[in-house]
Parts: C-alpha cells; structure tokens; sequence
C-alpha cells in the first residue's frame, strides 16, 4: 500500500548552545548544521526508512530544490512537491547540551499548497492507502476529507497544536497521535479526555517516559528504552512515520509501536533530523 503523507519540508538550521536563549539574551553558537527538516519530510523519511512507499505531497520554493532531491534519495516519491513562488520553508533549532530544543518555523511554501496538487496526487490512491497529515501545512482538513472519502485510512499528529485544525480532522481520523501537551491543550478545547476520543486508534507520546496507546481494549503503556539525549529534535516525528509503516506492513498496533519507540530512541541518540533517521535493519539490530 502507499502511504499519501501531506507534509511540511523545511531547511531546519540547527545551533548547538551552551543552554535556551531567554528574552533579550544574545548567545553564540559552538556549532551549526543545515539539513532536511519539517515534521512532514521527517515523518516521510521515517515511514520510507521503515520499508514503506511513500508519497510525499507537498511544496518547496525555487530555493528548495536541493530537499526534493534529498526526499529522493531517500525513497520517498517526490511527484508531488510541487514548486511555488515563495521561499521555502525552513527552521530556526536551538539544541543545548542535554538534547533539548527550541524551534522557530517559518512556513513559506508548505503554506501555499494547492488543493488541486493535492487531488492529483490522491487521484492515484488506492482504498487501503494510509493518508497522513500534520499541522505544518495548509489544506489538512480538506485534504483528509478528500482521502476519507478516497477509502484511505487517515493519520494525523497534532504538532504543532492548532486548536481549530485539531477539531476539524478529528471526526476523519483512524489514527491520532500527539504528546502529552498537545493531549491537554486538546482536551482544553473539546472536553475530551484521550481515551474519549472519537477516533479508533490514540497515542499520547510522553517524552523519556514513553507512550500511551488507546485503543478498542483499552489503554496500554510502552515504556521508552535509556538513553542519553543528545538532540531530540526529530524523535517524535520518526516515532510517528514508524508507526505509520507499521501499521501499512499489517503489523499488530502494539508491534508498530515497539519498533517505533526503539527507532525514536536511537533518534535522540543523533544530531539532526531527516538526514540522520535510522533505517528497519539499524531499528532492529540496536542494543539499548
Ligand atoms: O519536529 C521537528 C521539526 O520541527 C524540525 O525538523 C523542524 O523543521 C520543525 O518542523
Ligand atoms: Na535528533
């Protein structure tokens, strides 16, 4: 089957500082990287990494050529980042010493996404296809309309948290996944608690402690394995494009998300984001 991802692709330029930034402080840097971000191409390269064939809708400015090529090198099916007069969109990351991040996007041309892109690219879908959408985007509720109504079973990780685009996708959605703050800032909005919502399959990532997966019997919790942060930015992202992939290969929920949490884990593990995102053989083989 093939995973239909409408999805953000960013230039993310990474920082390392000694700690955050806070207001009117001036900080320099001891390093700096450019590489291919954005939670869509993140959750692209994951599910591509993870053995899954993945079409990657989206748009880049004439400045982001260089990422559709990279998307390409990775396996992922580019036929649908289109190229719009807008800069591309990109990121500004922060990473301090233990891991943690701070993230300034701008969204440029994963903004200006037409919905005439988005039916040619869902025109080739087939019923069964996975639809996967996040928040960096334009178009995503009306765009998963488009999938539901395809037949496609519809995925959506809510980052970053937009309280009427949440409330929009909620109803189309198979799959649900969002953290622990995004759980709240959801359940301020709607009154509903994770294991009330209308949606077949939730997980609330929770960070270093693991996740909470709801589904038809229930709630269950994976614990996540130890290791030592060196940049988290992207560990999420990957978590949700192994699930997805899983979840396309026909495995069980709980085995898709095993595999994920031992691919989010060695993500932490690595500076970077889309460029450094573990494949199944690295997945499978590490020793935690
Ligand atoms: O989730 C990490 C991602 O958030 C980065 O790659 C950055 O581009 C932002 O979209
Ligand atoms: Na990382």
């Amino acid at each position: 089957m093939t995973i239909w991802n409408l999805g953000s692709i960013n230039a993310d330029l990474v920082y390392d500082v000694p700690h955050l930034p806070g207001p009117g402080e001036t900080l320099a840097a001891s390093g700096m990287s450019r590489g291919l971000g954005g939670k869509g191409a993140n959750m692209s390269v994951a599910a591509a990494r993870a053995g899954g064939r993945v079409a990657h809708v989206g748009a880049v400015g004439a400045d982001g050529q260089w990422m559709v090529q990279r998307l390409l090198e990775y396996g992922v099916d580019t036929r649908f980042i289109g190229e719009v007069d807008a800069v591309s969109g990109h990121a500004i990351i922060a990473v301090d010493t233990s891991g943690e991040n701070l993230i300034i996007i701008h969204g440029g041309a994963n903004r200006a996404i037409s919905m005439d892109l988005v039916g040619r690219a869902l025109a080739q879908a087939e019923a069964g296809d996975l639809f996967v959408t996040q928040n960096e985007t334009n178009a995503q509720a009306e765009a998963a309309r488009m999938a539901r109504d395809l037949g496609l079973r519809v995925a959506y990780a809510a980052a970053p948290f937009d309280r009427d685009e949440v409330q929009a996708v909620l109803p189309l959605l198979d799959l649900l996944v969002l953290n622990e703050v995004e759980a709240q800032q959801l359940e301020a909005a709607t009154g509903l608690a994770p294991d009330a919502l209308p949606v077949a399959d939730v997980i609330v990532t929770l960070g270093a402690r693991g996740c909470r997966w709801y589904g038809a019997e229930g709630a269950r919790d994976f614990p996540a394995f130890k290791v030592t942060p060196v940049d988290t930015t992207g560990a999420g992202d990957t978590f949700t494009g192994y699930v997805i992939a899983g979840i396309d290969r026909g495995l069980p929920m709980p085995q898709a998300i095993a595999q994920a949490m031992r691919a989010a884990a060695i993500m932490v593990t690595r500076h970077g984001t889309a460029d450094v995102i573990p494949d199944l053989k690295d997945v499978q083989e590490a020793q935690f």
